[in-house]
């Protein structure tokens, strides 16, 4: 017995390839079951996947690295749920791909940011935060308003999320240029800010 232990401890190969069988195990048992837990995988009702404007947004929110500061899941504890609304559930992110929970909280949560503020307050904000916030030390991101958002890569994203299955219609896919025709990324990522938290549920 002690014979073998000797083996793998001097043997870096060895104990590299057991090391990774190991770690897949515990990655099996907690992983899998869930992909197959309806309640994580189902989506709340009403949960839908982002119109256009939207998922531009949120593609503009994930470049800029916004995640670094704001996470996007408010935890179940008491302090979360008085100060951002009832906690998140994972029915509310089934389209969020990738989900952007997070736990770097330099600034708020922004999983029930949806409706708190005016559009214009957004656009001030996200423009120079400290026009609105003075003590406020998050980076102003002027670029947003001068950028126009792409169609033609929002369809294309469009269609690769229903390959995984987003359930967008034709209509959706081939409406997205449309639907984004003329709009700047400020919009989308002001669209995208205004829908986060549209499907929690109701009360603390
Ligand atoms: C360096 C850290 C940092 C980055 C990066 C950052 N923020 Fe912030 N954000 C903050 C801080 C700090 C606050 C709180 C002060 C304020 O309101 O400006 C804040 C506040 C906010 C608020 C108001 C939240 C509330 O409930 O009052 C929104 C909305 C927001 N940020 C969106 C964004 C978006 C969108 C991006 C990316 C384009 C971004 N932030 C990037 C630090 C950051």
């Amino acid at each position: 017995m002690s014979h073998s232990h000797e083996k793998v401890e001097t043997n870096v190969g060895l104990m590299a390839v057991l090391i990774a069988v190991a770690v897949s195990f515990g990655g099996l048992a907690e992983i899998v079951p869930l992909m197959h837990q309806a309640e994580a995988i189902t989506p709340l009702p009403g949960v839908k996947p982002y119109p256009a404007l939207e998922l531009a947004g949120r593609d503009v929110y994930v470049r800029e690295g916004c995640y670094n500061c704001h996470s996007q899941m408010v935890r179940t504890l008491r302090f979360e749920t008085e100060r951002y609304g009832h906690y998140s559930l994972a029915g509310e992110s089934v389209y969020d791909r990738p989900f952007q929970w997070g736990s770097k909280r330099t600034g708020p949560d922004l999983a029930r940011v949806g409706g708190r503020y005016s559009d214009d307050w957004h656009r001030v904000h996200l423009h120079n935060p400290r026009d609105v916030v003075p003590e406020s030390n998050m980076p102003g991101f002027p670029w947003l308003a001068e950028a126009k958002v792409d169609g033609e890569q929002v369809q294309q994203r469009m269609k690769a999320l229903k390959t995984i299955g987003d359930p967008y219609t034709a209509d959706d896919i081939a409406g997205a240029p449309a639907a984004v025709d003329g709009k700047t990324e400020l919009d989308a990522v002001v669209a995208y800010l205004q829908g986060l938290g549209r499907h929690a549920p109701r009360g603390g």
